[in-house]
C-alpha cells in the first residue's frame, strides 16, 4: 500500500502532538512537531538575540525518531528547554516572522517530501502540505484544553494557576489566528474532530480509520 501524508493542526493544547505520535507509531510513520521546531528557534534567540535570523544557514534542528522525539538545536539537546514558560511567551511572536517561517517550511517539505509522515501545527493543511491526502483539524473547548495543559505542568512539577494558564493559551491562540503569514485556520478539506469529549484513544483510532479510508 502506498504512503500518505497526514495533516494535523489546531490550537494550543488540544491534543495534537499526543494523538499524532499515536497514529505515526500505528502507521510506522514518521512524525513531526513543527511546533517544536518553531519554539527550537525561539529558544534560539532568546538566548543568543534576534540578530540570529540574519543567518539562519547556521542553524541545525533536528527532530530524533520516535517513540521519544527530541529536539537538538545545533547538537544540544533542548526538548525540555523550549517547553518553558519563556519560550510559550515568545513562540507567537518570533514564528509570526518571515525568515522564520520560510526556513522551517522548506525543512517541512523536505522532510514529507517521499511521504509517511504525520506532521502537526498551525498551518500544515493551508501552507506547508496542503496535498496531503488527510487532513484534520483539531481543536477542544478552552476549559478542557487548559485543564489538559495543567495536568502537563503539574507532572513536569511547574506551578501555574488555572486563570494564568487559560489566559496564556487565549493569547497565543489570538496571536497565531491573527498574523499575517499563514495564520492558524481551518484548511476547507480538513476534517473537524471536537476532542473535548473524547479520550486520546477515541481519537487515535477515528484519524486511524479516516487514514486507512485514504490509503
Ligand atoms: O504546537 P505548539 O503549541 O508547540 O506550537 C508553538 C507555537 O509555534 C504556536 O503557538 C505557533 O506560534 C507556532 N507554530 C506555528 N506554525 C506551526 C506550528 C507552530 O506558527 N506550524
Amino acid at each position: 500500500v502506498g504512503k500518505i501524508n497526514i495533516a494535523i493542526d489546531g490550537p494550543a493544547a488540544a491534543g495534537k502532538s499526543t494523538i499524532s505520535k499515536k497514529v505515526a507509531e500505528h502507521f510506522n510513520y514518521i512524525y513531526i512537531d513543527t511546533g517544536a521546531m518553531y519554539r527550537a528557534v525561539t529558544l534560539h534567540t532568546l538566548r543568543n538575540g534576534m540578530d540570529v535570523l540574519d543567518d539562519l544557514s547556521l542553524l541545525d534542528i533536528r527532530l530524533t525518531p520516535l517513540p521519544d522525539q527530541k529536539v537538538f538545536v545545533n547538537d544540544e539537546d533542548v526538548t525540555a528547554e523550549i517547553r518553558s514558560m519563556e519560550v510559550n511567551q515568545n513562540v507567537s511572536r518570533v514564528s509570526s516572522l518571515q525568515v522564520v517561517r520560510e526556513f522551517l517550511v522548506s525543512m517541512q517539505r523536505e522532510i514529507a517530501k517521499d511521504k509517511g509522515v504525520v506532521m502537526d501545527g498551525r498551518d500544515i493543511g493551508t501552507t506547508v502540505l496542503p496535498e496531503s491526502e488527510l487532513k484534520i483539524y483539531m481543536n477542544a473547548s478552552p476549559e478542557v484544553r487548559a485543564e489538559r495543559r495543567f495536568i502537563e505542568e503539574q507532572k513536569k512539577g511547574i506551578e501555574i494557576d488555572m486563570r494564568t494558564l487559560t489566559e496564556q493559551i487565549r493569547k497565543r491562540d489570538e496571536q497565531d489566528k491573527n498574523r499575517a503569514l499563514s495564520p492558524l485556520r481551518k484548511s476547507e478539506d480538513a476534517i473537524f474532530l471536537d476532542t473535548s469529549y473524547m479520550s486520546i484513544e477515541e481519537v487515535t483510532s477515528k484519524i486511524i480509520h479516516l487514514a486507512e479510508d485514504t490509503i
